[in-house]
């Protein structure tokens, strides 16, 4: 971590998880705090980056010194995030977005009927923006995205980055487990940074804002 070495940069990053509506009062969600995003974002604008946040579903504050841009579905982050990355340095794919969202949004509440009986929800995949990220021309901007995976070996959590890197077209795809008591909501991490040879660059583990410029030191490292 080095004061001032972010200056003049343009970093986006996304936190938090994006929610899809059921209906008026309803959504399909996930447990991401978005802790680890919104360190990240701090901790660029202490390196003198001008940061972008894009706060999906936000259980922590967001960090002073960004500017951020609140949304709640995936389609709402996706804007967002392709806008904001036309022309940006860096950025970072911390949020986790919802692989489904149901096929119709209900206009009024759903009821439960008399019968007992259950109810059978149809999804559809949305779009993958990482990927779509990484497909479009993006020379000039660095693209990290992340892994949480439950995958409780190491070398197949390894595994699935690199193959997760590739697959997304990012630069830098950072691993991390996630379980019902790891990861999410925690203020400490365990983070294996995979780099654009497959390579690991970097293994952290500590609070969240240490392991974020452990992350930001691993890209600049890099791309010098
Ligand atoms: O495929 P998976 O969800 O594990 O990939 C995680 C990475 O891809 C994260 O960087 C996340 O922000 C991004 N992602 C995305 N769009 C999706 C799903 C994940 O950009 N629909």
């Amino acid at each position: 971590a080095r004061p001032g070495d972010l200056a003049g940069k343009r970093v986006v990053v996304t936190a938090g998880g994006t929610r899809e509506p059921l209906d008026p009062v309803r959504f399909l969600g996930n447990r991401s705090s978005g802790k680890q995003g919104a360190a990240i974002a701090a901790a660029a604008a202490a390196r003198g980056a001008s940061v972008t946040l894009i706060a999906a579903n936000l259980e922590t504050r967001t960090p002073a010194g960004c500017g951020v841009v609140p949304v709640s579905t995936t389609a709402e982050l996706r804007a967002a995030v392709l806008d904001a990355a036309e022309g940006a340095d860096l950025v970072v794919m911390a949020a986790a977005v919802a692989d489904f969202r149901p096929a119709d949004v209900s206009e009024g509440k759903i009821k439960k009927d008399d019968s007992g009986s259950g109810l059978t929800l149809e999804l559809v995949r949305n779009p993958d923006i990482l990927a779509e990220l990484g497909q479009r021309p993006h020379a000039g901007t660095t693209l990290v995205g992340f892994a949480a995976e439950t995958e409780p070996d190491d070398e197949r959590l390894l595994e699935l980055g690199r193959d997760k890197r590739r697959r997304k077209g990012a630069d830098f795809l950072v691993v991390n487990r996630v379980g019902w008591n790891d990861g999410f909501a925690a203020d400490e991490n365990r983070i294996v940074v995979v780099g654009p040879d497959d390579a690991v660059v970097d293994r952290a583990h500590g609070d969240k804002l240490s392991v974020a410029h452990r992350i930001l030191d691993a890209v600049l490292a890099d791309r010098r």
